[in-house]
């Protein structure tokens, strides 16, 4: 068995360690001193693969994302049909997702940029502590991520809305689906976190218009792909008080050149793409069982729909 490491990520080593105390049979090769000959590669562990690259192995029996996120994987026009495309779910990444959430969430309810920056310049002042069980917080995508989110927050206390594709009834969210249930949930966000994967439905969804239905001075964390935010709208809404403040960890270039005007916009956390990182030594168990699964003659677990784009 001979998988390829196909990543600029600098933790092949890492991998190659996890990998191998789970698999010991498992060959670890990296892309691309290590990639010949092509028809000897059975796996490819991949974070955005040149594209074309895939297609050159005629006998990869899967294609086993180092994300949750597979836009990287499903951008190349010539990816091999019939292989299957595995995300990553992972106990780390999922843990990590859901603190970075909380984290911001915090934030924003209790103002603690107004207070650090109050701090800052030596200003002592108490703002009224707002009721949390009145606070809503609306998550975009109810997948692995967003929906361990929406727990913990409602664990918190918070009034958690969320959003999906396919109806949901999830205890203590109060879900919406599909484009109709779009302005209904995000007309009542006074925090609004993005977590739906990268695809032609989703692709800009943060713009313009979906800002004006929010709630005055309500605050957006995105968290998920860059493309989701139609970049030119955001500052305008900030700048009319449409919203008071965005995170970003995800950028349509990254990193995020440095003359863009993000960086010096007071209204606007950012963070390098860190909200959740892949653990190896957490995620090479589940890459393992589902080498395992394939050579068993099973499928891989969280096989993606090319069509659906997740
Ligand atoms: P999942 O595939 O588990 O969940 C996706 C969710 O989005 C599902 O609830 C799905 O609905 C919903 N969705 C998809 N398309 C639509 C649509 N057109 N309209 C409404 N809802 C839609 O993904 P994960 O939760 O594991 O990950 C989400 C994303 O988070 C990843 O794709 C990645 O881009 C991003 N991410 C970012 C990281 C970072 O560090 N910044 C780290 C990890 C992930 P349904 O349930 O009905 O199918
Ligand atoms: C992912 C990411 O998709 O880290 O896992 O962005």
């Amino acid at each position: 068995m001979r998988l390829l490491f196909i990543s600029e990520w600098d933790k092949a080593d890492l991998w190659r360690d996890s990998l191998q105390a789970e698999l010991p049979e498992l060959e670890f090769r990296l892309w691309p001193d290590e990639a010949e000959p092509r028809d000897e590669i059975d796996y490819a562990l991949v974070w955005k693969p040149p594209a074309g690259v895939l297609r050159s192995f005629p006998n990869l029996k899967a294609i086993l994302s180092l994300g949750a996120g597979i836009d990287g994987i499903l951008c190349d026009p010539q990816l091999p049909t019939g292989v299957p495309v595995s995300r990553l779910v992972d106990r780390c990444l999922t843990q990590g997702m859901t603190e970075y959430v909380v984290y911001w969430t915090i934030h924003y309810h209790r103002r603690l940029g107004e207070y650090a920056a109050d701090m800052a310049e030596g200003r002592w002042r108490n703002f009224l502590q707002a009721d949390t069980e009145r606070r809503r917080v609306g998550i975009l995508g109810l997948g692995e991520l967003g929906r361990d989110s929406a727990r913990v927050l409602n664990a918190l206390g918070f009034r958690v809305l969320g959003w999906s594709r396919t109806p949901k009834t999830i205890d203590g969210v109060e879900c919406f689906h599909g484009q109709a249930g779009l302005a209904d949930m995000v007309s009542q966000s006074e925090i609004l976190v993005c977590l739906l994967p990268l695809t032609a439905e989703t692709e800009g969804i943060l713009d313009a218009g979906l800002f004006e239905q929010m709630p005055d001075g309500s605050f957006l964390i995105n968290c998920a792909r860059g493309g989701h935010l139609n970049e030119a709208d955001l500052i305008p809404a900030l700048d009319g008080g449409k919203l008071a403040g965005a995170t970003l960890d995800v950028f349509s270039e990254e990193p995020l050149p440095g003359d863009h005007p993000f960086w010096s916009h007071p209204k606007i956390t950012m963070t390098p793409h860190m909200a959740s990182l892949t653990v190896p030594s957490s995620a090479a168990a589940y890459v393992a069982g589902n080498i395992r699964r394939v050579e068993r003659g099973e499928a891989p677990l969280n096989v993606i729909d090319p069509e659906a784009g997740y």
